[in-house]
Formats: C-alpha cells, structure tokens, sequence
C-alpha cells in the first residue's frame, strides 16, 4: 500500500528520496511523487506510474535539483484513480503533506474547507488533510500547533510527513492505525512507513505510537506525546540487513524469497526446541494458562489466514481443542462469540494490516487472550497483543507470500504440540518427536522440494496458456489446495479456484471440461484412496490432472498427467511445507512465463492498512 519516505541531512536528499520510494515500491504502488525546499520554496515532482517516470521528469526538467530536506510518497489509490494530480505530495504554497491511510470524514471536512474558500484540485482525501492543516497554520503561525489541531478533527487512519515553507530544514510526522518510524542516521534522519525504505542508510530507529508528533531535523528528533510534552524515545535496532532486502542475484524477490524457506524455518523453530521439547519463550504464558483455554480463534487475512487453517488442523488433531478460522474483516463486524477464556491467535506477516489489527482490537476488547504471530518486529499487532511469536523469516518483499506463510505454519506447528502436551493429550517423547521432524525433517524436506524447480517450471509453461485451473484436496491437502490457488491467481491472473475433492459433485464438478488443468494434492495416507476417485471423476470429464504426492503413491500413473513426488515426512501434517514449496514455484513460473510483474501483481500492495 501507500509508502513514505522523508530525509533531512547534510546530504542532497533527491536521490535518497528515490532510493526509500524504490525500496517501497514492493508495498504496491500505483503513482509516486516527492516535494523538496529549493530556495525560498518548496518544489513537487510527480506523477501516475513507476518511480521511472519520476525519474525521467527529474532527468528532463530538474536536472538541477538538489535539497537536504524533502519527503516523498508512493500512492495505492483509494480516493480517486491514479493520475498526476492525485498523486502526493499534496499542499498549498505554504506546505506539502504526503498521506498513508484514510481520511474518513473528509467529505464533511471537504464542504468546510470550501465554506471558508479552498478549492480542490484532487479527488483524494489526502489533499483535504493537507489544507485542514494550512488552516489551521494560518490561524496559528506554527507550525507544530497547526498540526496538533489538525489531529483533532482527522478521523481515520492516517501516517503524515509535512513540510512547511517556512521553517526549511523541518520534518514533521505523525500517525494513527498507520506504522511510522523516524530513522536516524550520521548524515541526517528519515522518516518512513516502513524499515526497507532506509535500510540503506542506516537499520536504528525510534517507532513512533499513536498520536504522537516528531520534529525531524538534521541533528536532532523531538517527539511530542498525546499531552504535548516531549518524550524519550527507546532507539530500535533493526536486525534486517540490506541484503536480505534487495534480491542479491535473484530474478525476483519471489524466487529468493521460496528459496530461503529452509533457513527461515530453522531460524524461527531452532531457538524455541529447548531440550527437544516444544518453548513458545513467553513467560507471560505458562503452561497453566496455556491449558485453560477453552477455544482457540484465529484471525488473519489472505496467506496468514490460509496458515491458519492448517494451525486448525494441527491443533485438533493434536489437542483436540476446538478451533476456528476467521477472516478478520468478516470477524470485526460480526459481534463475534469470544470470551476471556479464548486464546485469539492474530496472524500476519506485516503486522500492520488494517483489518487484522482492528479484529486483535476487538478480540482484546471482549477479554480474550491475544497471542500475535508477526514477522515485523515492532509492528502495530506485535506491539498490541497480549503475547508476540515473531517468525524470523526476514523481510518479504514480494507482494505474494512465500517464506512468512511458511514460517508462519511451523509456528503453528509449534504451538499445537506445545498446546497438545499442556493439556496432556501427547506425551514428552511425542512432543520431542514431533519437535524433530519440525525442526531436523522439515528443513530437510524443503530443501529437497526446491531440488524440483525445473520440473516445475515445466508444468508451468506446459499450463500457463489455461484459462481456469482448480486445485482439489482432502483434509490438510485442502488447506494447502486453498493457498496454492490464491499463489496463483495473485501473480499469473489465471482464473483458479480449490474445492475440497469430495464436494466436486455437489455442483464444481460442472466446470470441468477437455483439457481444464487439475491439481490434485494427495499427501494424506487416509485419504488417499478417496482422492484417487475424485480424480477419476475430473478425468472422466476431460481434466488433465497434475498430481502432488509422495514418492510410491500406489496408482498416481494410473490416473495423473502429470505427477510431482515430493519429499516425504514421517508425519503427514508436516506435509504442507514441502507441498507448498512446489506449489509456490509453480504458480512463480507461471507468472514469470506470461512475463508478468512477478514481485508487484496488479492492483495488489503487501502491506494492506487501510480496510
Ligand atoms: C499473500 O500472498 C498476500 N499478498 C496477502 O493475502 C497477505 O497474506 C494478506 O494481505 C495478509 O497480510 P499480512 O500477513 O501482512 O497481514
């Protein structure tokens, strides 16, 4: 979504602009623009499309552009379609103001901005922000005071960085339900909406909470809190590198990102096997508490909440504790059945998406107990919930989910056999068994399902052509049928649905025609046999069925046009990580095939904060 970036430094700060938009382009952009202080002024560059247009209107008509201080923007548009004058920065001749989130009273704030004579170039509601805040400047004469008092009438979500003609050299930033970090460095500070923006310059920064307001000068950052004293912030440290965040050889940030599965589940899974037996490493939750749960909920939205149906699974299977799986913008408005004796599991990888922070909001609100597993340390729901579980998969960069889906199911492996031994339903040697495999097998596993990469960009261009494609399964293998088929969609555009096999002829099995591809995941031993029919059922009809099994499946040859055998794991609910591997590389083929935006699929952004 919506990306920002700010610097001021001793430094030109037009080219760190365009490096923190370029590292925020991944977030999904669809415009981008940037305003700096030039003498006695403030200049704007935008426009629709890629940063390159930027770029080249830089080449082209400011060659000599040069500033210490500016902010830029990149827009995933809400308010209005993508255009030139849509784009951020906003502002009058006064300031310049760049937006992440939504305004949602604007339309009332719009007709009073017009009562007292500003006129509207934009459909956004950025740009109401942005002369909300010119008002109250020229009813102020201050800066700070203006923003302070804008604050007051801004309903929504928001993150803004703001220039004001006056006082060059002057940043200031503030947000609410929309992340914001000021970066600091030896040369000059930043502000940004996220860490990969300035890693380049520098991985130290202060997070900045709720309704507060920072002042980001060269040398120096003074953030005021809600009651408008200044405040001492705790300096992060991000333990990302810029390597891990750009593509280091890689065609795409995709392709490396499925590669480093193996090592993301070691660096996630390694630190919490103490002894050989499962640590969620939270001491707030003990075994006791952990054991009192009557209900488990989880609540995510698209890949995070797909992993979360394979953490229902688990769990049941191997504690028998009742478990739901609820998408969050469906949870937060349905007056959802949550007590204090439910264990909420929030999911998400950015930890910043808008509707799965505000189901943690509400789950917290009817007195549950919040457990987030987040990949983004630092993030809104890390920092609200009760307890985090951070997956250590390293940044993602692609909008498609690869490694934290993965990271993300190992933890939910995790958390099912610590939750099955505190309520005794497995024993210490079980438990320590099933810590193996997660943590020695799986990797293992992983590594061997990457070995398929050519075969699978085989099958891929062997489909890629196809105007439908359904992904069938049973039990787990459905879990997986679900994400795989939104891989695919989301990056080759390719029509695909998953159907649990079993409920083809309940009304599915009427879109099957000659030739429509079929991806039947077969990895459960008890429903093995009751796949092989469903799959005789599509081939009757004309499918052509690529099967995902394990080696020896008795029978595949029969019955598939295609078969993948992959690594096979000494229990069957582990099957997921190796499956998914060949699925996702797959669906990256597909993508790369039809010579497709692999890393930045349309319409899409990967860190969703608006609702
Ligand atoms: C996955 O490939 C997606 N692009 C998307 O479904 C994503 O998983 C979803 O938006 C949730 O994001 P989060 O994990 O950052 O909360």
């Amino acid at each position: 979504m919506c990306g920002i970036i700010g610097y001021v430094g001793i430094e030109n700060s037009v080219p760190k602009l365009i490096d923190g938009l370029k590292a925020l382009e991944y977030r999904g952009y669809d415009s981008a623009g940037i305003a700096v202080f030039t003498d006695g002024g403030i200049t704007t560059v935008k426009a629709k499309g890629r940063i390159a247009n930027i770029e080249e209107l830089l080449k082209k008509s400011y060659s000599a552009l040069s500033s210490s201080c500016g902010i830029g923007h990149t827009r995933w548009a809400t308010h209005g379609e993508p255009s030139d004058i849509n784009s951020h920065p906003h502002g009058t001749e006064r300031l310049r103001l760049v937006h992440n989130g939504i305004i949602e009273n604007y339309i009332v704030l719009k007709k009073e901005l017009m009562d007292l004579g500003y006129t509207f170039e934009s459909e956004t509601d950025t740009e109401i922000a942005s002369k909300l805040v010119d008002l109250n400047y020229k009813e102020t004469s201050d800066c700070f005071a203006a923003v302070k008092k804008s604050l007051e009438k801004l309903q929504g979500s928001y993150a803004l960085g703001i220039i004001f003609k006056d006082v060059p050299g002057k940043i200031f930033a503030t947000r609410k339900d929309s992340p914001l970090i000021i970066a600091v460095s030896e040369s000059g500070n930043f502000i940004a909406s996220d860490i990969p923006a300035v890693l380049k310059y520098t991985n130290k920064y202060y997070q900045l909470e709720q309704g507060e307001i920072a002042i980001v000068e060269k040398d120096k950052v003074t953030v005021y809190g809600l009651d408008g004293q200044i405040i001492e912030k705790k300096l992060c440290v991000a333990d990302w590198d810029i390597d891990a965040a750009e593509k280091g050889g890689w065609d795409h940030f995709m392709i490396k990102e499925i590669n480093e599965e193996p090592d993301s589940i070691i660096k996630t899974i390694r630190p919490r096997v103490v002894n050989g037996l499962p640590n969620l490493q939270l001491e707030e939750l003990s075994d006791e508490k952990l054991a009192s749960f009557k209900n488990i909920t989880m609540v995510a939205c698209g890949t995070a909440m797909h992993a979360g149906l394979i953490g229902k699974t688990a769990i049941e299977r191997l504690a028998r504790i009742p478990v739901k799986v609820e998408i969050a913008s469906e949870f937060r408005y349905k007056n959802p059945i949550i007590t204090k004796d439910d264990l909420v599991i929030i999911i998400s990888q950015s930890g910043e998406t808008a509707d799965t922070l505000a189901a943690l909001r509400l789950a917290k609100e009817r007195g549950a107990y919040t457990l987030a597993i987040v990949n983004v340390a630092g993030s809104s729901i890390a920092r609200e919930a009760d307890s985090t579980l951070y997956t250590w998969a390293g940044p993602e960069i692609a909008v498609a989910s690869t490694k934290a889906y993965t990271v993300q199911i190992s933890v939910m492996y995790l958390i099912a056999v610590k939750l099955a031994l505190s309520v005794g339903k497995i024993t210490e040697e079980e438990a320590k068994n099933h810590m193996r495999i997660l943590l020695e097998h799986t990797p293992v596993a992983c590594e061997q399902a990457l070995l398929l990469n050519d075969e699978c960009k085989r099958i891929a261009d062997k489909y890629k052509d196809s105007h439908d494609l359904f992904f069938i399964g049973r039990g787990i293998d459905y879990d997986i049928a679900v994400e795989a088929s939104l891989k695919l969609k989301e990056i080759s555009y390719i029509h695909s649905e998953a159907y649990a096999a079993g409920e083809l002829k309940h009304g599915t099995i009427s879109l099957i025609t000659t030739g429509t591809p079929v991806i039947a995941v077969c990895t459960e031993d008890e429903l093995y046999d009751k796949m092989i029919s469903n799959i005789k059922e599509v081939k009757a009809r004309g499918a052509k069925v690529i099967m995902i099994c394990k080696k020896g499946a008795k029978g595949a040859d029969d019955v598939a046009d295609d078969i993948f055998y992959i690594p096979e794991l000494e229990d069957g609910l582990y099957m997921p990580i190796p499956a998914m591997t060949v699925l996702q590389l797959i669906s990256y083929y597909t993508s790369v095939l039809l010579d497709l935006d692999v890393d930045k699929p349309r319409n899409l952004a990967k860190s969703v904060t608006v609702e």
